[in-house]
């Protein structure tokens, strides 16, 4: 094991976006479960964390809601402004981080509030161990078909092998600097950056897969609140059954 003991991390949490997904008439993160809302259980979360000191908070400037959350008085959430795609808001979030107090940052979802404190113990553990950067994931269990896109019904043109295929979940953790980088590396190339570990992959640098709880699921869809309203009331009943 390695002692880390007594190191602190700061959490980036982009929630600039819309979720058009949802089909909902506010921004995804503002939908409520059990009164209260995603971004807040996330936030609540992560900060509830005993190596977690502050939470980079990435809101669009046009956000009429952040301000009737109890966040907006939380010193230990700054607020930066978001931007167009989800890597530009964490961009701003990492133009934020002090690097000389902060060597690690880790970058979370605001639609995964049910990420569990024991698997961003494993990520920070094994990244730490390592000297090497990685995000949560989970191997992927369903058989998966590519789409033939030449036909007009669409049919199955392969299966493909998913012995080596992953979910990419976040936390996603690297070094502030390297991350900094490696994100406006790509972003000058004009590549495609989807989540941290593709800017880091591009780099050429190396991701470790940290094997997680398929229960950090990102709310993307309508029935996807019902799940997460679950897990986190089930995540809530395990707590309650812990010996003190
Ligand atoms: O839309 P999707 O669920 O993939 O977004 C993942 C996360 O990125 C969400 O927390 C969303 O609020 C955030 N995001 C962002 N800025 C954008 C687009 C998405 O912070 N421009």
């Amino acid at each position: 094991m390695v002692n880390t003991f007594n190191q602190q991390f700061i959490v980036i949490v982009p929630a600039a976006g819309v979720g058009k997904r949802m089909l909902a008439a506010c921004p995804k993160q503002y939908l409520k479960i059990n009164n209260e809302s995603i971004l807040v259980h996330t936030v609540n979360r992560l900060l509830s964390h005993e190596k977690v000191a502050k939470i980079i908070l990435a809101l669009s400037d046009d956000d009429d809601y952040f301000a009737q959350t109890a966040l907006v008085n939380n010193p230990d959430v700054i607020r930066v402004s978001g931007g167009e795609e989800r890597v530009d808001s964490v961009l701003s979030g990492l133009r934020a981080v002090d690097e000389t107090i902060f060597e690690w940052v880790l970058v979370h979802d605001a639609a995964r509030p049910c990420v569990s404190h024991h698997d961003i113990d494993l990520l920070i553990e094994r990244c730490l161990r390592q000297n090497t950067g990685g995000l949560l994931a989970a191997p992927v269990v369903d058989t998966i078909k590519q789409s033939d896109n030449t036909t007009a019904a669409l049919q199955v043109a392969d299966t493909i092998d998913r012995s080596q295929l992953w979910h990419a979940l976040t936390p996603q953790m690297y070094k502030t600097s390297e991350l900094k980088q490696a994100i406006e590396q790509a972003q000058a190339q004009g590549l495609a950056i989807t989540d941290e570990s593709s800017a880091i992959e591009q780099a050429g640098l190396p991701s470790l897969l940290v094997s997680a709880s398929r229960e950090n699921i990102k709310i993307t869809r309508p029935e996807d609140l019902a799940l997460a309203a679950f897990y986190l009331q089930q995540q809530i009943k395990k707590e309650d059954n812990t010996c003190a």
